[in-house]
């Protein structure tokens, strides 16, 4: 229920109007505040009267019942105390019966939200850098299914370029097929990374050579070209399920190869193109950014013509209501030129384009290179934590069955969630362990708290009616954080922010663990068995829903 909403239209103050009151509704800094509170000071002006006069008389009018069961003027604020068995009855009952679907919503119903997420480069390792965008867009993806909106996964891959040319160069001169089909991915880029280190300039020309005959269509080059796009995409695949993310749609860079010339043509007929010491630009000086480059002076295409091409074949495939991004801040500014050179075109539909933009996830020793040869694989993080989870884990419930999928669950969660847990546009630095901490703010200490919740339900049952005689703080704290999951959800939609969902289940954990220390559930007397019972199903059921949409599993026991 919106308490906001429904204080606001009971109170009646001339010459202010509802909506003003509904956005002046706060939540007071502590619990014993009230529950809301309207501010009072920024109406004195229209009223004529001091904020602690108004206080006083709103409160004094407000008639009270049996949602709001308190309304006290307090230093200029009107401090509401809602009904909190009321509350509590409404709050679990909907968890309880909405189950998995708690949270969701129909709001997006029809509406078509592309997003365009981890998008990785063939034959290049997917490396740590790659974590946040894959974490990030794919709880995106489950958020905005949840709440309606079809989502459609892209990964625009990096298929296009003359590296290509570099690597079967490369691959004529050193590999071999066992090789390759042996080491897959990491041979193919053992064999890039020789070629960065050690060609010369003859086969610098050959390179260039063959990613001429790549682009000519011819056979052989194309062959090897296809051969390692399908090795790095079957190793991807692995990660990918790792992580709990899917895609729509593979259509790489290449794939718009011959959806570049109508936007050439489009853009030269709207006056658009301008000659720049043999390149074709567009110049955005006007607009403070330097010129967005569409073909080089020999007629190569450019990584934003494709992006231009890529950003009208999914409006005409999708007709999308937005079209996320989620890619690294340092894009932003090739992310801003390709947006404005659609709206110098015309396309009304430019303002539904979003880069959703995140920092710079790092290890504690330090940056990559992926031509140098010194990279973190993702694989490689991955293993290691969910190694480190078996440890803890077996350490802490040596008897527990299932132990390597609880670890996997838990060491995939630490990953995902160490990348999502900060507001996206911070820059991270990765630590194992501060992921993989019991204490912290962290995806197992939330997994933690579910097997404790779920064992009380075990042991308990799920009551089929309970009873609510007053509620303790503990308690009414508990009620109050479920009550705010719909919301949360929400907002992380809006803000493109999973983190936002993060933080709700980490402050759920933390609220729902003090109860559990604070108050018997199993040996509580009379009523209040049934309902604390009831209440543990209901945060059980908001601690999943959000590790769920991050894309993390949730372990029975633990
Ligand atoms: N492959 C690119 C990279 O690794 C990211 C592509 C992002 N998507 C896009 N439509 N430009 O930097």
């Amino acid at each position: 229920m919106d308490y906001k909403k429904y204080i606001s239209e009971k109170i009646n103050a001339e010459g202010v109007s509802g909506e003003e009151i509904y956005s002046a509704i706060a939540l007071p800094p502590n619990p014993e505040m009230g529950d809301y509170a309207l501010p009072c000071f920024k109406f004195a002006k229209v009223l004529r009267k001091s904020p602690v006069l108004i206080a006083q008389s709103l409160a004094e009018s407000y008639p009270v019942d049996e949602v709001i069961e308190k309304a006290e003027a307090v230093n200029g604020y009107v401090n509401f105390t809602i009904n909190k068995s009321a509350l509590a009855r409404e709050v679990i009952e909907g968890a309880l019966a909405a189950g998995g679907k708690y949270g969701s919503s129909e709001e997006g119903a029809g509406k078509t939200v592309c997003i365009d997420y981890s998008s990785v480069n063939i034959a290049k390792p997917f490396h740590i850098g790659h974590l946040s965008t894959t974490a990030i867009g794919g709880a995106l993806y489950k958020i905005f299914n949840f709440l309606g909106y079809k989502a459609v996964g892209i990964n625009h891959l990096g298929d296009y370029g003359t590296q290509f040319g570099k690597l079967i160069c490369a691959y004529k001169h050193w590999g071999n097929k066992e090789e390759v089909e042996k080491g897959g991915i990491h041979a193919i880029n053992d064999l890039y990374v020789r070629f960065n280190s050690e060609a010369d300039e003859q086969m610098e020309h050959e390179a260039r050579e063959y990613f001429r005959l790549i682009e000519n269509g011819d056979k052989e080059a194309n062959e090897l070209f296809d051969w390692f796009k399908s090795l790095t995409l079957s190793y991807v695949q692995t990660i990918y399920e790792k992580l709990n993310v899917r895609f729509d749609s593979y259509a790489g860079e290449r794939f718009y190869t011959d959806k570049m010339q109508p936007v050439i043509d489009e853009l030269r007929e709207k006056g658009l193109l301008k000659e720049s010491e043999g390149a074709q630009i567009v110049d955005l000086e006007k607009y403070g950014m330097p010129p967005c480059l569409i073909l080089r002076s020999d007629g190569a295409s450019l990584y934003a013509t494709r992006d231009l091409a890529a950003a009208i074949y999914r409006k005409n495939t999708y007709d999308f209501y937005k079209c996320l991004y989620v890619v690294a801040y340092q894009q932003n500014l090739h992310f801003k030129q390709v947006f404005k050179v659609l709206e110098l075109m015309g396309k009304e539909w430019a303002k539904d384009l979003v880069h959703v933009a995140y920092g710079m996830v790092s290890l504690e020793d330090g940056a990559m290179s992926t031509r140098k040869g010194k990279v973190v694989w993702l694989e490689d993080v991955i293993a290691r934590c969910v190694e480190k989870a078996y440890g803890i884990i077996s350490e802490k419930n040596p008897d527990l069955e299932n132990k390597q999928d609880v670890a996997e669950k838990v060491g995939v969660g630490a990953v995902i969630f160490g990348a999502l847990y900060n507001n996206k546009i911070k820059d991270i630095v990765f630590s194992y362990d501060k992921v993989l901490s019991f204490e912290g703010e962290t995806s197992v200490y939330v997994q933690y708290t579910c097997a404790r919740a779920n064992s009380v339900i075990e042991k308990g049952g799920v009551p089929s009616e309970f009873e609510i005689s007053g509620l303790l703080p503990q308690e009414a704290e508990v009620v109050k954080s479920i009550a705010a999951f719909p919301q949360a959800v929400k907002d992380a939609a809006e803000k493109y922010e999973p983190s936002i969902v993060a933080r709700y289940a980490v402050d759920l954990a933390q609220k729902f663990n003090k109860f559990y220390f604070d108050c018997k559930i199993l040996t509580a007397e009379g009523d209040k068995k049934n309902f604390r019972l009831a209440l543990t199903a209901a945060a059980l059921t908001a601690l999943k829903n959000s590790l769920t949409l991050l894309g993390i599993g949730v372990p029975d026991k633990m």
